[in-house]
């Protein structure tokens, strides 16, 4: 959650942070702040509720100047999103300031210690504890500032990244990470901080990743230093991002997330890019070729995941105990933490994170090292905290997703699960020739198929407008296409705030029919696979309730598009890879509806791209 900005150098820092807030935005806005040391030496703060244009306009005739400078974009936690609770908070004598990503889960516990102390606070954030806690020990120790925040530090339980600035020192940011991401930017006689990378990758190609436990300390015309709580410095590693601009803007559509739903042909390109062979339909992902004594020998395969790359882990439960015939469990994460779960030295534990930040799958990931198991990341984010903490594992490739609702991300999960799958049944040989060979050229053709599909987009988009004031929606799908429903489902409720839920058809009649009347439209998954026949007769069973069925179906369909009030019809391909087909149409649903209800598609409102806190 959240974004955090710091600039220190020869430029004005205000443009730079302010870019860094809008390229950030997508992971919290519902408010934003700056804070810059003023050639006047002033320590200048402004911050106030709303998006980061809200904060444009509130910088409007302010004293923006200076060329050090740190910036927020909240998404509350302790607190109502208002003017007082946004960042940076001030220490009681206003001579540092921070900006905080995360928790102080002890925060209580260290507000009162200093209230007794004399200190008051403004906010009602874990926050601004965490500056004056860092004030109270540096004047009553009479220490460094890197000194008091090392000793604050190993006084919070939580999760945080950090980034200080302070009125007397205008060369100098301190930062620090635990748990949520943070990383360096490093430029010619400047330095970038940011939570994510690709949001200060116009300025520098050179990123230093601030590990857990590490603080950065920042300075100007100075090599950049790291150090641990305990002051040991730690090595430097200077890692390299090629990305694009072009990447992280719009590109002429109104919302990224239509245009991430549009980019799914060419993000599936990038996705199986050198991992099929295609003459010979060879399907290598190294990741797992480098590990294939692990997989081979796995006695179980456990994905932990959360949201959309859950339901991604369900479809890949499918793929893989079909093909691999390797017993598969899906776990929330932040279930599975907290369970005590049994893992075996030989499962094969599968963390699956389109950012790669995701503060339970983290935490998850942890779990399952210290039980010995192999972990694997699945994640789309170069260089995110679950591509490093996991032992190996493999990226999916689809560019920098910003839109709030996962698109491009989940049919990327999904087709690297197919590649994973393929990979393994081969080395086991557990699948035939003809049957690898059907799915390899299934997924060469994919972004073929996938152009295909996106024809049904201003359909969908006549669709979406009867049904944008429904106030229910039921999704249903069998098989691999039960997770694409629930996806469907969540799509529509995360941008379009109407409530919907995924059920397996089969299950309507053990309860959820009950909802049924001309007012609750269902969505079911028809297209032709080995449980077909018995989805048509569950639209059946709807029909004669009186609902209203929207079906998603073959271009030969017969039989469902007699019952089904609307069809969107698709191509086919092999089953196990239809949910990715299936996803488009659903997709697409949920936008329009969304857009025709008026609601701000790329920010949701309660939701945030990232979810580092638990
Ligand atoms: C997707 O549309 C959601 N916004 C959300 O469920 C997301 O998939 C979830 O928070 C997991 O994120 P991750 O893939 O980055 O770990
Ligand atoms: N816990 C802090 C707050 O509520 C930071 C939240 C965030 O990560 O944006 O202000």
């Amino acid at each position: 959650m959240c974004g955090i900005v710091g600039y220190i150098g020869p430029r004005e820092a205000t443009p730079v942070l302010l870019k860094g807030l809008h390229r950030l935005e997508y992971r919290g806005y519902d408010s934003a702040g700056v804070a810059l040391v003023a050639p006047t030496g002033e320590l200048n703060v402004y911050k106030c509720k709303g998006k980061v244009s809200d904060l444009e306009r509130f910088l409007d005739g302010k004293d923006t100047a200076g060329t050090i400078g740190i910036a927020h974009t909240r998404w509350a936690t302790h607190g109502v999103p208002n003017d007082v609770n946004a960042h940076p908070h001030c220490s009681e004598s206003n001579r540092i300031a921070l900006i905080h990503n995360g928790i102080i889960e002890n925060f209580r516990l260290l507000k009162d210690a200093l209230v007794e102390n004399g200190y008051t606070f403004r906010s009602s954030t874990d926050s601004e504890v965490l500056v004056n806690l860092i004030e109270y020990i540096r004047t009553s120790n009479d220490c460094s500032l890197l000194e008091a925040v090392q000793q604050a530090l190993k006084q919070v339980v939580g999760a945080y990244a950090i980034a200080i600035i302070e009125k007397d020192n205008p060369d100098r940011i301190i930062a620090a990470r635990q748990s949520s991401p943070m990383v360096v930017g490093i430029g010619k006689g400047e330095y970038f901080l940011s939570s994510d990378a690709a949001s200060i990758v116009e300025y520098t190609k050179e990123f230093v990743y601030v590990n857990d436990g590490e603080i950065a300390v920042i300075e100007r015309d100075k090599p950049l230093k790291v150090v641990t709580l305990d002051n040991h410095k730690s090595r430097i590693d200077i890692k390299k991002l090629e990305l694009s601009i072009s990447q992280l803007e719009k590109g002429g559509y109104p919302h990224f997330m239509l245009k991430e739903i549009y980019e799914q042909p060419d993000t599936i390109v990038d996705c199986i890019r050198g991992r099929i062979n295609e003459e010979t339909l060879e399907v290598k992902l190294s990741g797992v070729i480098d590990n294939r004594e692990k997989f081979l020998k796995a006695r179980r395969i456990i994905f932990v995941a959360c949201g959309t790359s859950w339901h991604a882990a369900l479809i890949g439960e499918h793929l893989i105990e079909s093909i691999c015939r390797i017993p598969v469990e899906v776990e929330y994460a932040s279930e599975f933490r907290y369970r005590n779960p049994i893992i075996y030295p030989d499962d094969i534990v599968i963390a699956v994170s389109q950012s790669g930040e995701t503060a339970d799958t983290l935490a998850a990931v942890e779990l399952a090292r210290k039980a010995g198991a192999f972990v694997f990341g699945i994640s789309n984010v170069v260089g995110s905290s679950i591509a490093r903490a996991t032992d190996s594992g493999t990226y999916i490739h689809v560019g920098p997703e910003i839109g709030v609702a996962s698109t491009k991300a989940f049919t990327g999960q999904v087709t690297v699960m197919a590649m994973l799958a393929l990979t393994v049944a081969r080395e086991r040989g557990t699948i035939s020739k003809e049957y690898h060979d059907e799915v390899a050229r299934a997924l060469i053709q994919l972004p073929d198929t996938l152009r295909e599909v996106l024809k049904v987009g201003p359909q969908v988009e006549s669709l979406a407008k009867i049904f944008t004031y429904a106030h229910h929606f039921i999704y249903l799908g069998r098989g691999e296409n039960y997770p694409t429903a629930l996806e469907g489902a969540l799509k529509l409720k995360e941008i379009s705030y109407i409530h919907a839920e995924g059920y397996p058809a089969a299950e309507m009649k053990h309860g959820p029919i009950a909802l049924i009347d001309d007012e609750m439209p269902t969505v079911v998954i028809a297209t032709p696979d080995h449980t077909y026949e018995k989805t048509a007769s569950n639209i059946e069973e709807i029909k004669a309730r009186g609902g209203r069925i929207v079906a998603v179906i073959a271009a030969d369909d017969e039989l469902v598009r007699r019952s089904a009030d609307y069809t969107i019809e698709v191509p086919v391909i092999t089953e196990c890879l239809m949910p990715i087909v299936a996803s488009l149409p659903l997709q697409l649903l949920a936008y329009y509806i969304a857009v025709y209800k008026g609601r701000n598609v790329d920010q949701p409102r309660n939701l945030a791209k990232s979810v580092t806190v638990e």
